[in-house]
């Protein structure tokens, strides 16, 4: 009777891993934490310069900073989980407090970036897949939010 339960439980786990493995860019992540864009621009410059130019991920914060004065604080919330890097692990906490986490930045993407930035090893950073732009660019949890970021759409 235990064996069994115990083997039902390493079945949760190794199910519970699986999820985990395909909507984090790799494992060593949670070992790490962030850091933010400016962080990663002395050694990827071209990177950086290019994501500032072209990319509206690095203006996100521009997007919510036009709609706030029409949300109240819980939706305002809500903006925060696509509209920024890191919001409830570790990263954001409010534009005063943590700007370098103001963007979608690229640990947005390649996960928390500390401990390759300090050592420059590959091998400590990720890389996304699908499941990671979901995370964001996704209907269903765009439409839990009554489609109001689309109605809107910049316009007004
Ligand atoms: C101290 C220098 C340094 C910093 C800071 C740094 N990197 Fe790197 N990064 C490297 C080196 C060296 C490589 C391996 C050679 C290459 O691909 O340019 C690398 C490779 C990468 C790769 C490819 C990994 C692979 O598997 O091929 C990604 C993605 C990456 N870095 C993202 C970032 C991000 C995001 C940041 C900021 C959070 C950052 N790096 C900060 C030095 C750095
Ligand atoms: C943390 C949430 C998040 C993740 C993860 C994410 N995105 Fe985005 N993305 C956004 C937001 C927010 C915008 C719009 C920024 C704005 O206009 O304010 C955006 C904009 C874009 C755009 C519009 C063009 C542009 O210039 O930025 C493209 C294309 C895009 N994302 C592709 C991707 C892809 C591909 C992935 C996965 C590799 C991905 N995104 C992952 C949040 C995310
Ligand atoms: C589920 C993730 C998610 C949430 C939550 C979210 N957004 Fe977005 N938002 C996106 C993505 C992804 C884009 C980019 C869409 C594209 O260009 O395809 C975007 C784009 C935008 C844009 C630019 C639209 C345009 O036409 O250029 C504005 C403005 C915006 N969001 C505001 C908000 C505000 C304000 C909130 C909170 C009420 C919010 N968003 C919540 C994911 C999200
Ligand atoms: C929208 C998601 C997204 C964002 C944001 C993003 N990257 Fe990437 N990055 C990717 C993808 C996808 C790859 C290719 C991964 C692969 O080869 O599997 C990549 C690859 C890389 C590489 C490896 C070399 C190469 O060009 O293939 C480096 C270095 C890198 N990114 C650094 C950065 C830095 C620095 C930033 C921020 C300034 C950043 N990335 C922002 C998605 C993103």
């Amino acid at each position: 009777m235990i064996r069994v339960r115990s083997i039902s439980v390493l079945c949760f786990l190794a199910v519970l891993a699986g999820v985990m493995a395909a909507t984090e860019p790799t494992s060593v992540r949670a070992a790490s934490s962030y850091v933010g864009s400016a962080a990663c621009q002395p050694c990827h410059a071209g990177e950086y310069e290019k994501f500032q130019k072209h990319s509206k991920k690095a203006k996100s914060w521009k997007s919510v900073a036009t709609m706030a004065p029409k949300l109240t604080p819980e939706e305002l919330r809500g903006c925060y989980e696509c509209h920024v890097t890191g919001y409830g692990k570790g990263g954001f906490v409010d534009y005063a407090t943590t700007p370098q986490f103001a963007d979608v930045g690229c640990e947005t993407c390649h996960g928390p970036g500390a401990a390759h930035a300090d050592a420059g090893d590959p091998s400590l950073i990720g890389k996304p897949t699908m499941a990671t732009c979901e995370g964001c660019h996704n209907a269903s949890r765009v439409r839990s939010f009554g489609f109001k970021p689309l109605l809107h759409s910049g316009a007004h």
